[in-house]
């Protein structure tokens, strides 16, 4: 059984007044999220995230398309409860502490007074607001609400939990912790879908994700096997190289491109198919002296890029069909 799928999941918005249109914010998206999977939901913004985790939480509902979680529709109570959403702007009653919250949060699940406040005490020290949780929330910073939105979604030990951009807001520190925290999360055998549109956070946390482009799914699976981030070409940067060697190197074809960073400093571009070590000890035979070597892929901006660049209508824009 899987943890979450959906079929075919579509949402248009009705926009405009005096023309009326459908906005497809969601189009067809079909998708298997499996059980204890870090699963990266990925997309610039506008892409379609946030709509689908409204769809998945039931605080909108599709125009057409199915969506199950842990193999019932979704919406089934008996499912609702093993569930952790966070939203993406999450906003609370901000007279209350975080302690105070957070315990409000934990007595809607039926936890005794003596395993709330052990279960509250323990998930702010996790998220790191161990230390502010006398603390009015109307003084947290961004960071600091994303960190009680966390440990709110979490509160009942969930068996599924939704993050919709759970690092936004959050500076390198901060997101490192909430990695950190997923991971756990992970480990308990907690499945952990969350939405992001920075790539490294998925890269770093999940094997597998699906990119959203447009409202439409532009790709999903393995991170690692996806054709589009696999490494296209090495970029070799060197110091020290002459007229001389560079026009030889770029003539005979070990170099396919060759960008200028500075008095006989270049960037050079080689095929994939050729060992760049011989090339790298050819160079330094005739006085160059290496800089770094990395291998060039596709970031998730290049590829979003590629993905949005295309004509309104593939974006989801059409006229209300009557
Ligand atoms: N209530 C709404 N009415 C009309 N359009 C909406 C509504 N909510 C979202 N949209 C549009 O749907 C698209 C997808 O939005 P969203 O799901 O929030 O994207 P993401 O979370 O990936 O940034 C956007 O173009 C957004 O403007
Ligand atoms: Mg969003």
């Amino acid at each position: 059984m899987d943890a979450i799928r959906t079929e075919a999941l579509t949402k248009d918005y009705r926009v405009g007044f005096w023309r009326p249109r459908r906005y497809l914010a969601l189009d067809s998206l079909t998708l298997h999220v499996r059980q204890g999977e870090v699963f990266g939901f990925l997309g610039p913004n506008g892409a379609g995230k946030t709509t689908t985790l409204k769809l998945l939480m039931q605080l909108i509902y599709p125009s057409s398309g199915r969506a199950e979680i842990l193999g019932r529709p979704v919406g089934d109570v008996s499912v609702k409860r093993r569930l952790g959403y966070l939203a993406e702007n999450p906003y609370f009653y901000d007279y209350l502490t975080a302690e105070e919250l957070l315990q409000y949060f934990a007595g809607l699940f039926g936890y005794s007074a003596v395993e709330r406040r052990r279960r509250v005490s323990q998930l702010l020290d996790e998220v790191g607001i161990g230390a502010e949780r006398r603390l009015q929330l109307r003084r947290f910073s961004k960071g600091m609400l994303q960190r009680v939105g966390i440990a709110q979604a979490v509160i009942n030990d969930p068996d599924v939990v939704f993050f919709d951009e759970p690092m936004s807001g959050l500076d390198p520190l901060g997101r490192r912790e909430i990695r950190e925290l997923i991971l756990r999360l992970r480990d308990r055998g907690c499945t952990v879908f969350f939405s992001s549109h920075v790539l490294s956070d998925a890269e770093t946390l999940c094997s597998r994700v699906a990119i959203l482009a447009g409202g439409r799914l532009a790709a999903a699976g393995d991170l690692s096997e996806m054709l589009a981030f696999q490494a296209r070409a090495w970029e070799l940067v060197v110091t020290g190289l002459s007229d001389t060697v560079l026009e030889k190197v770029t003539t005979s074809g070990q170099v396919v491109r060759a960008t200028p960073l500075g008095a006989q400093r270049y960037a050079l571009e080689l095929p994939l198919s050729a060992a760049p070590d011989r090339l790298v000890t050819n160079l330094v035979a005739h006085g160059a002296q290496l800089v770094s070597l990395n291998p060039i892929r596709e970031t998730l901006e290049d590829f979003f890029v590629r993905q949005t660049g295309a004509a309104p209508r593939d974006r989801g824009l059409e006229p209300v069909a009557r």
